[in-house]
């Protein structure tokens, strides 16, 4: 098969001219760090830093921003988005030739002086950036150690040069008001708040703690100061930007406490480095906390810096770094361990051992609150969104994800429905993002069913979980399961498919909307008649999520509600089978006036992915025929070198009965994009049919790592998932939007190792039941369940009779695919032969 850059040949040049083919960096695969080698990367290229309590983003060139928790409440220092240059603020730092005066940013941004040398090694929750200019080397490596809520920026400086060298050093950040929505609007209120002081060499932030905030940060140094600056302005100078500096240019800081207007931290230091000499400079922003806020000699509330300054100062020693940074390592490959894979195909291997695997875990973290794109006043944690993203690391991080149901539980409504969102901070749901998705509550019992598998524990179901609109009435787990089947049974439409409400998956389909008012926003615009518009993805989704529901039922013993359940499932297979067919796919909805969408009789519109891939994902079509011909109209409708588009044709004008989805551009969004996040899903419905060959080249087609020769096209990092990649209808089709905290993650990774590779957890246990391309004869696995490891060897042989596969445990064959379940801590071998025949279809 020809290479991805040889099948989009006919593009020829990317976006800005340069060669389609260029990369801008390389995976060093054995430390799990992309290398980028060249500063001007298409966009910023950003990583990660922290977990879900201490935040950073950080980009190749040291911009980005930190918050403790959440991103809107408790933001500790100042990005513009949108801004022009690109990433706007970050993690400065300054070098100043004393002899010559000449200074530059030894991480290219924000000085953008020419540089002898650089790279920046993006790694797992830490970058490390490294500049030289005219022999002085600097390596910045930025982390947030484990269990912490500081960052560190732990700096490497070497003299190359056969003389001493007397430089300056200075660090920057500009402090956000901790409010980042009000931060970035209510200048009259907080040009007149900012406070700050300095001790020692710490700058400490405190901004309204004398008030009502019972939390501060610092910005500490581990050498003696030669000045500092606290005011952005002094330190700039009017009309001058971060490329500039007043006090770099002159080399010298007021060293005077401002008030008001925009509190900054930079410190300034001052370092002889004799010819070959290595020296290791420590800064450490760190967030703080108190119970119960200290007094100053006056008995006005004060910062406590004393307690805060021994708390941080330990990690100003380098050996506490190192030791810090060793342990950040350890705890990713220990996370990670829990699934390892050899495959021999690096796109595969790396995205499912590192890059994916990684990203899954930021996105549980994050959710859609926080990055280049989510600005990180706007939301907070989906719910569909966060159901779907453990999917993705339920088995690295069992407990968090347990924690996360239970919170998402606790969202949910009396009615069975939920809050769209909750705030990280509070943990309480609200619908300012919008509310009436009538998907939303299924994700939950997918999610729950999903732990369950990977777990066993059982006892989650009997957690008792209040109602976010009725913070008394608890009820265990399973029942607010069955709340979320009967909040689709009980919304029934016209053709007894469920009711749309807002939107479901496809947040954008709004066909209950009919806004024609610019002013109002789709996800919240007041919706009118619901009682008609139906769809046949929540149909779908609703079987998908209830086959499972109807299992931990009988499990439980709850005979009358599986007979239930089953029945209600019947019956919506049934109502998708005769309503929800169009002759060769599956129809995606019926609108308001019970017309339909997603059909043959459709100008526009008239293929959608989401129901080809939902629908046999949970069995509907697989025994008929309909499963494999909606598989074949994606892949001759919908399929580009680039990946699966969301929909053909796309909407050539707005549309207010359908809402949104015609308001994007046609090839942008959800208007006919390739979004990623349903083409995992074809790679699924593919693997149930059996159809190894579609299934991994789907899969590749959208995979980073393999699209990294076209970089210059792809624009986006080549480690992470994008949301979106522009679709066939629009000039640039091939350009990755919106780049990392994406449902794709979660997906991805689902369909490459459960489905793919076929390493899937089932209620009863592990089951191993691949489907490999014909070219891969086979792979090897150490996976992690439920208290013991298998050494899984999965190899492409001679299998007697009709047996199909052959598994066998610590040399034992076994019945059927399903492996033992043993808590037992050991290590268990397991090898499974496959046949040379295609693989069947799982069950
Ligand atoms: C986007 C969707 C997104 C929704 C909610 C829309 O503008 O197109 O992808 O899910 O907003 O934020
Ligand atoms: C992004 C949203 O976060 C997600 O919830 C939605 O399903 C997709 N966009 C598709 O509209």
């Amino acid at each position: 098969m020809p290479s991805l850059p040889e099948r989009i040949g006919f593009m020829g040049k990317g976006l800005s001219g340069k060669s389609a083919r260029m990369r801008y960096g390389r995976f060093d695969d054995a430390r799990r760090e992309y290398v980028i080698h060249r500063p001007d990367t298409p966009l910023p290229w950003i990583n990660y830093l922290g977990d879900d309590t201490f935040v950073g983003i950080i980009s190749n060139t040291a911009g980005g921003y930190t918050f403790y928790r959440d991103a809107r409440l408790r933001r500790l220092t100042r990005y513009r988005h949108n801004a022009a240059p690109a990433d706007g603020n970050g993690r400065y730092i300054y070098l100043r030739d004393e002899a010559t005066g000449e200074y530059w940013s030894p991480t290219w941004r924000p000085t953008q002086t020419q540089l002898d040398a650089y790279e920046c090694r993006h790694g797992l929750g830490y970058a490390a950036i490294a500049g030289t200019l005219g022999g002085i080397e600097a390596q910045t490596t930025y982390f947030v150690p484990l269990d912490e809520t500081l960052e560190i920026w732990a700096m490497r400086l070497t003299n190359h040069r056969s003389e001493s060298a007397s430089l300056s050093l200075f660090s920057a950040v500009e402090f956000c008001l901790w409010n980042a929505h009000d931060d970035a609007t209510n200048f009259q209120r907080n040009l007149n708040t900012g406070e700050v002081a300095v001790a020692s060499s710490t700058i400490v932030h405190k901004t309204e703690y004398r008030e009502r905030r019972n939390h501060f940060a610092t910005f500490s140094c581990s050498e003696p100061l030669a000045g500092f600056e606290t005011q952005r302005d002094a330190f700039l100078g009017p009309y001058r930007g971060w490329d500039r500096p007043q006090a770099v240019e002159r080399g010298a800081t007021s060293n005077e406490i401002g008030v008001g207007g925009s509190p900054v931290g930079v410190h300034h230091v001052r370092l002889e480095l004799q010819p070959g000499e290595t020296k290791r400079v420590v800064f450490v922003l760190a967030y703080h906390e108190e119970e119960f806020p200290a007094r100053d000699s006056s008995g006005r509330k004060a910062p406590d810096v004393d307690a805060a300054r021994r708390a941080v100062d330990v990690f100003l020693r380098p050996a506490r770094v190192d030791e810090a940074l060793t342990a950040l390592r350890e705890h990713w490959e220990r996370e990670l361990g829990a699934l390892q894979v050899n495959t021999g195909v690096p796109d595969m291997d790396r995205m499912v051992n590192t890059w994916n695997a990684y990203q899954c875990a930021v996105t549980f973290n994050v959710s859609r609150s926080a990055s280049r794109y989510e600005s990180g006043i706007g939301r907070g944690i989906g719910f569909r969104d966060a159901n779907q993203d453990l999917l993705g690391c339920v088995h690295m991080i069992p407990d968090r994800a347990r924690a996360r149901i239970l919170d998402l539980a606790s969202t949910q409504l009396v009615s069975g429905g939920a809050y769209h969102q909750y705030q990280p901070l509070t943990r309480q749901g609200n619908d300012e993002i919008g509310s009436g998705f009538n998907d939303d509550p299924l994700w939950l019992i997918y999610a729950a069913a999903a732990y369950l598998k990977e777990t066993g524990d059982t006892s989650i179901l009997d957690e008792p979980v209040p109602y976010g609109d009725d913070r008394e009435a608890s009820e265990s787990l399973y029942d607010h399961l069955l709340r979320a089947a009967d909040y689709t049974t009980a919304r029934l439409g016209p053709h007894g498919l469920p009711l749309i409400g807002r939107a479901d998956w496809n947040d954008c389909l709004n066909l209950n909307s009919h806004s024609s008012d610019p002013d109002e926003p789709f996800q919240t615009v007041s919706l009118h008649d619901t009682d008609v518009a139906e769809s046949v993805f929540i149909a779908g989704l609703f079987c998908l999520a209830c086959n499972d529901l109807v299992e931990i039922a009988r499990r439980r013993g709850d005979e009358a509600t599986e007979r239930r359940l089953r029945t209600a499932v019947e019956r919506m297979h049934t109502a998708i089978d005769t309503v929800g067919w169009d002759g060769d796919w599956f129809l995606r909805a019926y609108d308001a006036t019970g017309a339909k969408i997603g059909s043959r009789e459709n100008a526009e519109g008239r293929l959608f992915v989401e129901p080809q891939g939902i629908c046999p994902m949970a069995g509907v079509g697989l025994d008929d025929g309909r499963a494999a011909s909606a598989l074949e109209a994606v892949d001759r409708d919908l399929s580009t070198d680039h990946g699966l588009l969301l929909v053909q044709p796309a909407f050539q004008a707005y549309r207010p009965e359908l809402g949104e989805i015609s308001s994007y551009p046609p090839g942008y969004k959800e208007n006919g994009s390739i979004f990623c996040h349903t083409n995992p899903w074809i790679v699924i419905a593919a693997c149930r049919l059996g159809q190894a060959e579609r299934a991994w080249d789907v899969a590749m087609r959208i995979n980073p790592s393999h699209r990294e020769a076209i970089s210059e096209v792809h624009r986006c990092e080549p480690y992470v998932y994008a949301q979106t990649i522009v679709g066939r209808d629009a000039a640039d089709h091939g350009r990755a939007r919106n780049s990392w905290l994406t449902g794709t993650a979660a997906w991805a990774y689902v369909a490459a190792t459960q489905w793919i590779l076929g390493i899937r957890p089932t209620f009863n246990g592990l089951t191993i039941d691949p489907c490999l391309p014909p070219d891969l004869d086979g792979f090897e696995a150490v996976r992690r369940y439920r208290g013991a490891t298998y050494d899984i060897h999965v190899e492409r042989g001679a299998v007697p009779g009709d047996a199909g596969v052959i598994v066998r445990v610590d040399g034992d064959p076994i019945e059927g695919q399903i492996l033992p379940v043993f808590h037992d801590g050991e290590t268990h071998t397991v090898h499974v032969m496959l046949g040379h025949a295609p693989c069947e279809g799982a069950p």
